[in-house]
């Protein structure tokens, strides 16, 4: 496949360590080491995971192992306490046991796991995070949001790097507030597929809050490609590729064919009117998007 070699997107290894998470198109998963070399080779140089990945850690641990071109990580730290004098020891045993299995030396970023504005304003949490960077045990530390508070918290506070967010052409909110205000941090995009909803809702046989809205608007979204005579998933990945102000892109899929698409289609370049079109809908901030009012 030939793919731009220096690029900005991110693996996430959520769907690749458990087969089973979020809106998939259910296409088998490839073989994890296979798949990992070809990640690599395509210039895909990051990727992002986290303990409670299932066998993700793992599996990118064994590539490690046996394969010397390597990943840079960004993972995570789960299961903290408010005020909690054990949280160094916890964040510490975390990276420990994280880079063990990874089988790396370096962390890219730790993110905090928890979207919780108690444990993102904690002054343990906040400390830990100080002095694992201070020690050199990871570059950089982050906070992965869902909502305003959390991301106007993280903006305000100098401790963290970086701030992983979901942007989308549904939602583009947060990541105007990020990327217009004063604090330059690193701002990572998850979730371009709204959690793979956009492309795959009809997959899931249970309902849940919102399904509804977001059937209408994927409906609307691909009358307005075919309008366009573009393809649908293309805009939808080119255009969250066309923002400015994101420093990485969280592309994920358990499936080579999948991801090669996704790659491909990347660079489409949209026509501005339809973008324009496009920003009118992502501006809003609507309770549909945000997957934490999903369940009830
Ligand atoms: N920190 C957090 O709180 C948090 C939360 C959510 C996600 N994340 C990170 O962000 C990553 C992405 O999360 P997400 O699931 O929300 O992302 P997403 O990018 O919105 O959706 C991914 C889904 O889209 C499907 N997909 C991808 N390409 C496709 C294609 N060409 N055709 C059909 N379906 C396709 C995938 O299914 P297939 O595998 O079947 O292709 C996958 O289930 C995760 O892996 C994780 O690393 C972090």
């Amino acid at each position: 496949m030939s793919f731009q070699k220096k690029n900005k997107f991110i693996f996430g290894s959520a769907g690749f360590g458990m087969p089973a998470y979020g809106f998939s198109s259910s296409s088998n998963a490839s073989n994890s080491d296979s798949f990992l070399k070809y990640i690599h080779n395509i210039g895909i140089r990051n990727i992002d995971t986290a303990p409670s990945y299932g066998h993700a850690e793992n599996s990118i641990g064994l590539y490690h192992k046996y394969n010397d071109k390597k990943f840079n990580i960004w993972t995570k730290v789960d299961g903290l306490k408010v005020n909690s004098h054990f949280t160094m020891d916890q964040v510490l045993k975390s990276i420990k046991e994280s880079k063990k299995k990874l089988n790396v030396s370096e962390i890219e970023c730790l993110y905090l796991h928890q979207n919780d504005i108690a444990i993102i304003e904690d002054k343990f949490v906040q400390n830990a995070l100080k002095e694992i960077k201070i020690c050199g045990l990871v570059k950089k530390v982050g906070v992965s949001i869902y909502n305003s508070l959390e991301l106007e918290s993280a903006l305000s506070n100098d401790i963290f790097d970086t701030i992983q967010l979901p942007v989308s052409v549904v939602n583009t909110h947060l990541y105007n507030v990020a990327n217009k205000h004063i604090c330059k941090k690193t701002l990572v995009a998850r979730s371009i597929f709204l959690q793979g909803t956009l492309l795959n809702i009809e997959k899931k046989i249970e309902r849940f809050n919102y399904f509804d809205e977001i059937c209408t608007m994927i409906k609307f979204l691909k009358e307005l490609a075919y309008s366009y005579k573009v393809d649908y998933m293309g805009m939808l990945v080119s255009y969250v590729n066309s923002l400015e102000g994101l420093d990485h892109i969280i592309v994920s899929s358990k499936n080579k064919t999948n991801l090669d698409k996704i790659l491909k289609k990347s660079g489409l370049k949209l026509n501005q009117d339809l973008k324009l079109k496009i920003n009118e809908i992502s501006e809003k901030l609507n309770d549909w998007t945000n997957p934490r009012n999903w369940l009830s």
